[in-house]
């Protein structure tokens, strides 16, 4: 059985997951805009992710929050919203509770690792306890895994927690926004998973049916001009 989970309507800050798959700059994206949009970010970076950062892009991102809070305040150069960052294995850390209110939880992006331990209730780190937390509290989890291909492990893993109330969002991009450089594709990927959520992050270019061809059905007579 399905549960439902659906757009977020609670209050408080949003927990933005990272974990150690590929696609970090997709984290730092998100973290950019929902900052610039003033929101409230709980942000927590598995140990696996601070190894992939230092892989992808060189950056050693420091495990001491209040470093953290810091060092991400810079590289996005963003002084709006709040911030709070945790470190990775701080189970004491108020998102490790059911009694923290938040609006919503995404991971991005979410390893085959981390996608496997929720999916079997094993929280051995922060990203995992507070994503259990919001599956038990009927809260919104937004879950984006990268890795390619999916194993039937994996697709398993994925389905048990689509069925306990997870959106399964993989960053996966499109191409009928006509996106014009990799800074377009990241930030509709980025923009979609937190649509899912109810935030707006920015101009989303929503499909609204394909253009109409002159002379086809339904088209407008030559010299008119459509609403
Ligand atoms: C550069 C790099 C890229 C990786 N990309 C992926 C990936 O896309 N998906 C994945 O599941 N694991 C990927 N891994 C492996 C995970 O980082 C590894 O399994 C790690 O233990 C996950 O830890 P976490 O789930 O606690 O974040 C990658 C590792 C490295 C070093």
């Amino acid at each position: 059985m399905v549960r439902p989970s659906g757009t977020s309507s609670g209050t408080g800050p949003v927990v933005l997951a990272v974990s150690g798959a590929s696609a970090q700059p997709l984290a730092q994206r998100a973290l950019q805009l929902l900052l610039e949009a003033g929101e409230a970010v709980e942000l927590v970076t598995s140990r696996g992710a601070i190894g992939v950062w230092q892989a992808e892009l060189g950056l050693r991102v420091p495990s001491d929050p209040d470093a953290q809070e810091a060092f991400w305040r810079e590289r996005t150069a963003v002084s709006t919203g709040q911030l709070r960052c945790h470190r990775w294995n701080d189970q004491a850390a108020g998102i490790a509770s059911g009694s923290f209110k938040t609006r919503g939880m995404v991971i991005l992006p979410a390893s085959m690792g981390t996608v496997g331990r929720i999916a079997s209730g094993v929280a051995l780190d922060l990203v995992e306890r507070a994503a259990d937390v919001h599956l038990k509290e009927g809260r919104p989890l937004v879950i984006c895994p990268r890795e390619t291909p999916w194993s039937l492990v994996h697709l398993r893993n994925l389905t048990a927690l689509a069925e306990a109330g997870a959106r399964i969002a993989p960053p996966v991009p499109a191409w009928y926004h006509q996106p014009q450089s990799i800074e377009d594709m990241v930030d509709f990927l980025v923009i979609r998973v937190f649509d899912v959520l109810g935030y707006e992050l920015g101009n989303l270019r929503r499909w609204q049916g394909p253009p109409h061809q002159p002379g086809s059905p339904g088209a407008p007579a030559a010299g008119t001009t459509s609403p």
